[in-house]
């Protein structure tokens, strides 16, 4: 890997910056949930209300994930990437995504991983042999995205560590009542 050129190797400003770069990672994964869940729990919704306030703040994840899905690319391209936390150097690292040696390495195809690409990449969406390759951005079925989906993925994060059980017991009631929630009409 090469070292940044902007921060000396080893040094405290790679502390920093290695606790920034997985912040701004951290800020893409949890807004990434968050523009799964809104519009899949806007998908079982009755109360006009209710359709409202989900549509109109998912439209705000939305917005945040393109915005730290751009930054997140900054850690991993030029002139940052190469940071190495000098007290967790097998943990956080950000090797620079563009460079094809890197890429070699860690058996990476520039396709996937060019740090400037913004948009969604068209997939596989609803039906496989009926549609071709859709560009969404994000899953949109109960177990995918769901608050289910969601809670856990937020506590496998150790986003809620800390809480007491209680916490995780009423939040997963809650999950599990509004992935149950179905259109009334
Ligand atoms: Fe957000």
């Amino acid at each position: 890997m090469v070292p940044s050129p902007s921060i000396p190797p080893g040094s405290p400003a790679q502390r920093i910056q290695a606790i920034a770069s997985t912040a701004g990672f951290h800020f893409a994964f949890i807004e990434q949930g968050g523009t799964s869940l809104y519009p899949t729990l806007a998908l079982k919704a009755t109360s006009d209300e209710v359709l409202r306030i989900l549509l109109s703040i998912g439209g705000v994840e939305i917005d945040h994930f393109s915005l730290w899905h751009d930054k997140a690319g900054n850690a991993v391209s030029q002139p940052l990437a190469g940071v190495i936390d000098p007290k967790n150097p097998n943990g956080a690292t950000f090797p620079d995504l563009n460079d094809p040696a890197t890429l070699a390495r860690l058996h990476l195809q520039l396709e996937l991983t060019q740090t400037n690409k913004i948009l969604p990449e068209p997939c596989d969406f609803l039906f496989q042999e009926a549609l071709p390759p859709c560009s969404v951005i994000r899953p949109t079925s109960t177990a995918l995205g769901g608050a289910v989906a969601t809670v856990n993925a937020f506590t496998a994060d150790g986003l809620f560590n800390g809480q007491p059980d209680g916490f995780f017991d009423f939040a997963m009631q809650l999950a599990t009542a509004a992935d149950n929630a179905r259109r009334q009409f």
